[in-house]
């Protein structure tokens, strides 16, 4: 992908080195997306040089259609997306000493995301395509469809995430790439961009795992980061799961899903209850004219000794009551009755993990964690058992690029830059 470097910054404008490998890497995106929807619209500018540069011009339009969202938190001098950026404000006035700027990169799944993040705390903007519109007739996300929307975007995406925060990307300190879990088409796109970034620009690259980004979301934009250790209880589309965080950089899991995630089974029973995709914010929102108690669901019991969870049965629980009920019990109510059975669960096995080892807090991450109900709950056992319960703010509690600055931002200060033969990692551990 070719990246366009500022005209107005001469002093970092690229060596004929930087821009043979960008153009490298920008041909091996688009070789991978040869027969993409993005490819066929480069090809139809009728233009050529900065292929994937002037392609991303040409998709504004449809960057548009594709309900371009943006999200942006004290920018000091917003623009508008795509106009010039007049001139940068000197990187030292953005920073004090010793702190970072990152550009982060975000792309595991279905998000384009791209932010410009101070001190891995200080969101300076933080950009989110959403691409639901291209998935949602599917109901759920198509690999396919994802990365090719990534290429599409992602070039615009960073371009406005610097220039929201009024910087040049001479100004960041480093590239912030997710590196894994996640689709690999997705993936690969946003790493290869990184690299070509981090390479052109001479800046570090580090490489980020998105469930650890998830984790230091709950820091953005607060001034509250709690000693270690900490417990975080990270649920999500594809995860759920226990964490004992012991450093910036040292995490273990102590207990998972057997099954479903716990954003999945809240997908899925949207699904069941009619509700559009994507399911778990919309389930929220009716069972909140719900009555909790109406049903009793089942609440998953670990085996003795485990911190494990599982949500699957009480999703088949709800298939077959809905199946047999023929629209007698109000939606709100069976929502409302599947989400206590959920929260329960969770606030259940926190309550065990707080029973077996002190924390100075409890964090609560992941896309899940906007859920109102589980919040509420999740500060309530904060209050009950003394100790600091922290919960995102709700931009930051799905897929984000801030996040992933901010947990790149820990292994900067650890000195973790990772190197320029980084590859995406699907399946990459905790
Ligand atoms: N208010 C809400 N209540 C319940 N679930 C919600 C709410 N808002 C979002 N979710 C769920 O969060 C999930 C998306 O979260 P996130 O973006 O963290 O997942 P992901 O990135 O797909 O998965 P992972 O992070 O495990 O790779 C979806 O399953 C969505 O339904
Ligand atoms: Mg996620």
């Amino acid at each position: 992908m070719m990246m366009r470097l500022r005209p107005n910054r001469s002093a970092i404008g690229p060596t004929k080195s930087a821009a043979r490998a960008v153009a490298k890497i920008s041909a091996e995106i688009v070789a991978l997306t040869a027969a993409s929807e993005a490819w066929n619209c480069m090809r139809n500018s009728g233009k050529s040089g900065c292929v994937a540069y002037i392609s991303m011009k040409a998709l504004a339009p449809a960057t548009a259609s594709a309900r371009y969202r943006t999200f942006t938190s004290r920018t000091p001098s917003a623009r508008a997306p795509g106009s010039p950026l007049q001139s940068a404000t000197s990187s030292a006035s953005l920073r004090s000493q010793g702190e970072m700027l990152l550009l982060g990169i975000e792309t595991s799944c279905d998000d384009t995301a791209t932010a410009v993040v101070r001190d891995g705390r200080t969101v300076l903007s933080n950009v989110s395509t959403n691409q639901d519109a291209f998935h949602e007739k599917y109901g759920g996300i198509v690999p396919e469809i994802a990365s090719r929307r990534h290429v599409a975007l992602l070039s615009a995406a960073v371009d406005d995430a610097l220039g929201r925060a009024n910087v040049a990307l001479d100004d960041v300190d480093g590239i912030a790439v997710t590196a894994g879990p996640g689709l690999i088409g997705s993936l690969v796109v946003g790493v290869a961009a990184a690299k070509a970034l981090a390479f052109a620009a001479g800046k570090p690259l580090y490489a980020v795992n998105h469930l650890h980004g998830h984790i230091f979301a709950a820091f953005l934009d607060t001034d509250r980061e709690p000693a270690y250790p900490f417990l975080a209880l990270l649920v999500s589309g594809g995860h759920s799961q226990l964490v004992e965080v012991e450093s910036p950089t040292a995490m273990r899991v102590i207990g998972k899903t057997r099954d479903d995630a716990a954003g999945e089974a809240f997908d899925k029973t949207a699904r069941l209850l009619g509700l559009p995709f994507p399911g778990g914010p919309a389930l929220d929102h009716l069972a909140q004219d719900g009555n909790p108690q109406t049903l009793q669901f089942p609440r998953h019991r670990p085996d003795p000794g485990t911190l494990d969870m599982s949500f699957s049965g009480v999703k088949t629980s709800v298939r077959y009551f809905l199946e047999n009920d023929a629209g007698q019990t109000k939606r709100a109510d069976v929502a409302a009755s599947f989400q206590a059975a959920v929260v329960d669960v969770l606030i259940d096995r926190v309550t065990r993990a707080l029973d077996a080892r002190e924390y100075q807090a409890i964090v609560l991450s992941g896309g899940v964690a906007a859920n109102s109900a589980l919040q509420r709950a999740f500060k309530e056992l904060g209050r009950r058992r003394h100790i600091l319960a922290l919960v995102p703010l709700r931009q930051y509690c799905t897929d984000n690029a801030a996040m992933i600055a901010a947990a790149a931002d820990r292994r900067g200060t650890a000195g973790l830059a990772d190197a320029m033969t980084l590859a995406a990692d699907p399946n990459l551990r905790f």
